[in-house]
């Protein structure tokens, strides 16, 4: 017996070795953690089970007879964070270069098959370089299988993806449909083809970082969701993140203690709209006030600022918060942000978490860039997003809601349940001297001036929409945060189904 032990102790160390002490000083030396290191910091202490750590390929290949590491290239099991279950693979780059084999593939799948049926979210660490190019087609059908998972678990389980070294060819695709992408600053890249396939092909000459850096994935491509200084901070964050999700489309919101009292009014909420109406201020001041211990977590924060995306908690149950931002292009709907906060409002949806958004929006931006970019199709992808959501809806107007960009925002008409303005809200089909310009077109500037002033006195409040029931109260800023709390304690039993459909069909 004792001989079996020691025999599995020793297989052990040769496994968790990976690619050897050279390697891992390698993968040191580049700043980054091996696949096992990761995982210690991703979940709580001792409670990650390995699978399949014995597992290798079977290929011949290329010199790849008798060359074989136990693990293959991925770390896969699962563990708990702050006590909930999550399943994980992580790619080890010490082991060819963590490429993907058929072995590779199976190991993943396992993993991806027990989330589904287990009901947890999975979290994916890449570090790898595509398909293991000694294997050929087995990798191909690998891969198309992982893929097949990623569809089948999409608005089931939340299914999370942090890039932590290079993430090339087949690996991209994984990534690209679980619900977010995360990436290590500097260490990190992403692309389909490398700078050399480009050179080959367009004759450009690109860096990893400007082809697939996370800043260029967190700025201009918006495929990831946010970056990170390091490792360390990537995993500690993917843990905060996963406190705010639940482990499924079925499962109960998380719900932990909540230190701040919702009673309490912030009076300086009462002086956040700036006198003159075309100056900005900060809607994530508002966002934080509203939220538990103003403990937010933002989505997408260095891609279209214009609106604001994010988690946070109200009373210790998650909210996704959805916000027009003032202080970038006067909160404008763009075809970007709609992109954006369409996604995020999707995502809520499939996983029951309720939705409140904060309006401040001064209708679609105009211009030929915006309409040959596709704005009419992006800004209908977030009107379609709102209107098909089921979950609980709080909309609060701050300031200006006009035009189309009024109804879009989770408006009383996209089935809003709650629907709070402040006594400084407009709702109307523009701006006042915009209006004026048009129903008195060529009249002299006076006759404008007097008009616009009429415009404003009728439309410029909360007041009219409130007469038709548009709005369901004018409340006080100080209350925000009480009264969305309410709100949303009373839509916690909220029942509503859309009607039977194989699937939507939502404007790509
Ligand atoms: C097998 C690989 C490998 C791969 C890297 N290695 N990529 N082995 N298959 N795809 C091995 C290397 O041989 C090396 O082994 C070790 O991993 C580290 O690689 P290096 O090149 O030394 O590291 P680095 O300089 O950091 O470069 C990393 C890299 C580069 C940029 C990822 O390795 C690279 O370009 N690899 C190939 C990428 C690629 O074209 N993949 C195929 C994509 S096609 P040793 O023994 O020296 O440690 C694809 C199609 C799928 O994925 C489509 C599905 C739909």
């Amino acid at each position: 017996m004792k001989d079996v032990l020691h025999e599995l102790e020793d297989r052990r160390s040769i496994a968790r070795l990976g690619g050897g002490e050279r390697r891992i000083t390698a993968q040191h030396e580049r700043g980054k953690l091996t696949a096992r290191e990761r995982l210690e910091v991703l979940l709580d202490e001792g409670s990650f089970e390995e699978f399949d750590m014995f597992a290798q390929h079977r290929c011949t290949d290329f010199g790849m007879a008798g060359k074989t590491i136990p693990g293959d290239g991925v770390v896969t099991g699962w563990g708990t964070i702050n006590g909930r279950t999550v399943y994980v693979f992580a790619k080890d780059f010490t082991v060819f270069g963590g490429s993907l084999s058929e072995a590779h593939a199976q190991k993943m799948i396992k993993i991806q098959d027990m989330a589904l049926r287990n009901r947890a979210p999975i979290i994916g660490l890449f570090d790898a370089g595509g398909a293991r190019i000694q294997e050929g087609v087995a990798a191909l059908g690998g891969y198309g299988e992982v893929f097949q998972r990623n569809v089948d678990a999409s608005g089931v389980i939340p299914q999370i993806s942090l890039i932590m070294g290079p993430c090339a060819g087949g690996d991209v695709y994984s990534p690209a449909m679980t619900d977010f992408i995360f990436m290590a600053r500097d260490t990190s890249y992403m692309y389909v083809t490398g700078p050399d396939v480009v050179k080959t092909v367009t004759n450009e000459t690109v860096t990893h970082e400007e082809l697939g850096g996370a800043s260029v994935h967190t700025t201009k491509s918006s495929i990831a969701d946010g970056a990170f200084d390091n490792d360390v901070e990537a995993l500690l964050e993917m843990r905060r993140l996963i406190d705010f999700l639940p482990a499924s489309n079925t499962a109960e919101l998380p719900e932990i203690d909540c230190y701040q009292s919702v009673d309490a009014s912030d009076m300086s909420l009462d002086t956040l709209i700036p006198d003159n109406p075309n100056k900005p201020y900060d809607i994530k001041e508002l966002i934080r006030k509203t939220c538990d211990e103003g403990d937010f977590f933002e989505i997408q924060p260095s891609f279209a600022g214009n609106i604001v995306t994010g988690f946070g908690r109200v009373e210790g149950r998650t909210v996704g918060v959805v916000a027009n931002q003032p202080m970038v292009l006067a909160g404008v709907l763009d075809s970007d942000c709609s992109r954006k906060a369409a996604r995020f409002v999707r995502f809520c949806d499939c996983f029951s978490i309720p939705i409140v958004t904060f309006v401040d929006v001064p209708g679609f931006l105009p211009g030929t860039a915006q309409e040959y970019g596709g704005l009419i199709k992006h800004g209908a992808k977030l009107l379609f997003a709102y209107a098909e959501a089921t979950v609980p809806k709080v909309t609060v107007i701050t300031r200006k809601a006009y035009g189309g960009a009024y109804v879009v925002m989770a408006s009383k008409h996209l089935r809003g349940d709650i629907n709070y303005a402040w006594p400084s809200a407009e709702i109307a089909v523009m701006g006042a001297k915009g209006a004026a310009e048009i129903l008195y077109r060529g009249q002299d500037q006076e006759t404008i001036e007097a008009h616009t002033k009429e415009y404003e006195a009728r439309f410029a409040n909360p007041f009219v929409a409130g007469e038709r029931g548009y709005v369901d109260e004018v409340i006080y800023p100080h209350s925000t945060r009480r009264r969305v709390a309410r709100a949303l304690r009373l839509l916690r039993d909220k029942e509503l189904d859309n009607p039977w459909k194989k699937h939507d069909n939502i404007p790509l």
